[in-house]
This record gives structure tokens, C-alpha cells and sequence, in this order.
């Protein structure tokens, strides 16, 4: 008989170390999938080669099927994720990223590149590949650090209680979704919002350059530190780097962009508002200094 008190214990256990939800019916067991050799179909229950998650991926037992071909040794799946600690662009994952997002020519292309890329090992573990949202063509960009739950849920960036708060802080200056574009370093959620793994952060990154090649934004706003000091190469917190214009380059083009405090720190730290409306204040400053005009002003 299964103690009441050892059951909440094991709930427990599970939020605290990230899995807070149930994405498919039956439990699947990663560790002995990674131990699979190559080329070995996978058993009943696995996911499929390719299925992007939100497609069937882990939602139950697979149909019985002939072994597959064994993979090309540019696809096996012990080679494709780096460690955790590797540099950024170091990684299998993140060299076949390149190459894929190289390839993309729009931002359709692009999306369709990154739902069918599996150099990531946290798209299997989200509900929804989040690619952005906002006006493709407004001339300010802002990159936040990845989905969180209802993000993942709905499939678009910052629709959640930190997103809400960004909506008020773009309206203080007159901007809106129609009025920018929003993306993210990472597209899929960690796990109970863990911050994401340089390993992860390498393996998604290339897809987020072509992105920003791709939408050719004139201002770019880092929202957050993970966000800042990955498109920035840099290794200081957001408290330092934050408030100053720095410049990101693609393509042989320099973009200003502005490190900004993450929505979701303002939250926890409304004291920092202070300083987060500085910075949107400067950002409404540049947006005239360049002779950005919007059609409805
Ligand atoms: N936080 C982020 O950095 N991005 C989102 O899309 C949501 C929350």
C-alpha cells in the first residue's frame, strides 16, 4: 500500500527539479532512449525520428514499425549535444544549426528550419516551438531569454504575467505588437523555467542570428541578462551592462541595441522600475534620433 505522504513527496520532488507537467500519457524514459544504439527503431512509446513536440511526440505508444536505416553519423544523437559547458557555437548541435539556418531565405523558411531541428534536446520536453510575435518589419526587435508556461502553452513570446507587464512598458512609450517584434534566444521552455544551459543556448543561437539577419530590425532591445550577455558576448550581469547602447553586429551590419531588465525581475523587484523606464525613455529617444516614424503617428 503506497503511503499518501511518500506520493506527495515524489510530487515534490518532481516540481523541484522541473517537472511540473505531464506532456503525454505514459512516463518515457530518456536516459535509456540517449543509451539506444543508433539505427535501432525505437521502441514502443519513443518518439519518432523528426516529430516535433506538439505533434504526437511523447503522447503515447507509437505505432509498430521496420527498423529504421541507421542514421548518418551527422545525425547521431550521442554527437549532437554538447556538454553543458562547451563554448557557444562549439557544438555538433550547433554547427548543423548553422548550416540549416544559413539556408533559410525567409522568416518562413526559418521557422520551418527550427520546428524540424532536433539539436536541441528541450524541444522534446516542450509543448510548443516559439518562434516570435509582433510586426516582422517594425524597426525595433526585442529578444527575451526563453518561453516560460504559458508561452509554451500558446506558442507565442511574453503572453504571460511578465509579458503583460512588457505590453504596459512598450504602451508608456507609444509601442505596441504592431508596433515591434519579439523573439527569444532559446524557442523551447526548460523545463520548470530553469535558466537555459550554455549547450542549449548554443545549440538554438544560429537559428536566432538569421532571425535577426533575416528581420533586419534598426534597434534591437535585449530583455534580460542571459538574453544581453549572449548577443553581446559578454560576461557582466544585466545590472551592469544594462542602461548603455551597444552595438550587435550581422552581416557586416552594426545594429545599437539596448540591454534591458527582464520583465520578470522587474516583478520580483519593482524597485528596479525606476531604472527599466529609464532605459524604455532612451529607447523612445533613439527610436526619434533615427528618424523611425510610424505610419499611425
Ligand atoms: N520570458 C522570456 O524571456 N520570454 C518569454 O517569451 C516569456 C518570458
Amino acid at each position: 500500500m503506497i503511503d499518501v505522504c511518500d506520493i506527495l513527496d515524489a510530487l515534490r520532488w518532481h516540481a523541484d527539479v522541473g517537472c511540473d507537467e505531464a506532456i503525454g500519457d505514459e512516463p518515457t524514459d530518456w536516459a535509456a532512449l540517449t543509451a539506444r544504439p543508433v539505427g535501432r527503431a525505437p521502441s514502443s512509446g519513443a518518439p519518432a525520428a523528426g516529430a516535433a513536440p506538439g505533434t504526437g511526440m511523447a503522447r503515447g505508444p507509437s505505432p509498430t514499425r521496420a527498423p529504421a536505416p541507421a542514421a548518418p553519423a551527422s545525425a547521431r544523437p550521442a554527437a549532437l549535444f554538447a556538454s553543458p559547458d562547451q563554448p557557444l557555437g562549439a557544438s555538433e548541435a550547433g554547427i548543423q544549426a548553422r548550416a540549416r539556418a544559413g539556408e533559410a531565405q525567409t522568416l518562413e523558411a526559418l521557422e520551418a528550419a527550427l520546428r524540424s531541428f532536433d539539436g536541441c534536446p528541450l524541444k522534446a520536453t516542450a509543448m510548443n516551438t516559439v518562434f516570435a510575435d509582433g510586426n516582422p518589419q517594425a524597426p525595433v526587435m526585442l529578444i527575451g531569454e526563453a518561453p516560460g508556461e504559458d508561452e509554451d502553452r500558446q506558442g507565442k513570446p511574453f503572453v504571460g504575467v511578465s509579458g503583460k507587464l512588457l505590453d504596459r512598458m512598450l504602451a508608456q512609450i507609444g509601442l505596441d505588437r504592431g508596433k515591434v517584434y519579439i523573439s527569444n534566444i532559446l524557442p523551447w521552455r526548460p523545463p520548470g523555467n530553469r535558466s537555459p544551459t550554455q549547450a542549449e543556448v548554443a545549440a538554438c543561437l544560429p537559428f536566432l542570428e538569421r532571425h535577426v539577419e533575416l528581420v533586419r530590425p534598426k534597434l534591437l532591445v535585449a530583455l534580460g541578462g542571459v538574453s544581453a550577455k549572449t548577443l553581446l558576448n559578454r560576461a557582466e550581469g544585466i545590472t551592469r551592462l544594462r542602461g548603455q547602447w551597444k552595438t550587435y553586429e550581422v552581416a557586416g551590419t552594426a545594429i545599437p541595441l539596448m540591454p534591458m531588465l527582464h520583465p520578470a525581475y522587474l516583478l520580483r523587484n519593482p524597485i528596479a522600475k525606476r531604472e527599466a523606464w529609464r532605459d524604455m525613455l532612451a529607447l523612445q529617444q533613439r527610436i526619434g534620433e533615427e528618424g523611425i516614424k510610424y505610419s499611425q503617428d
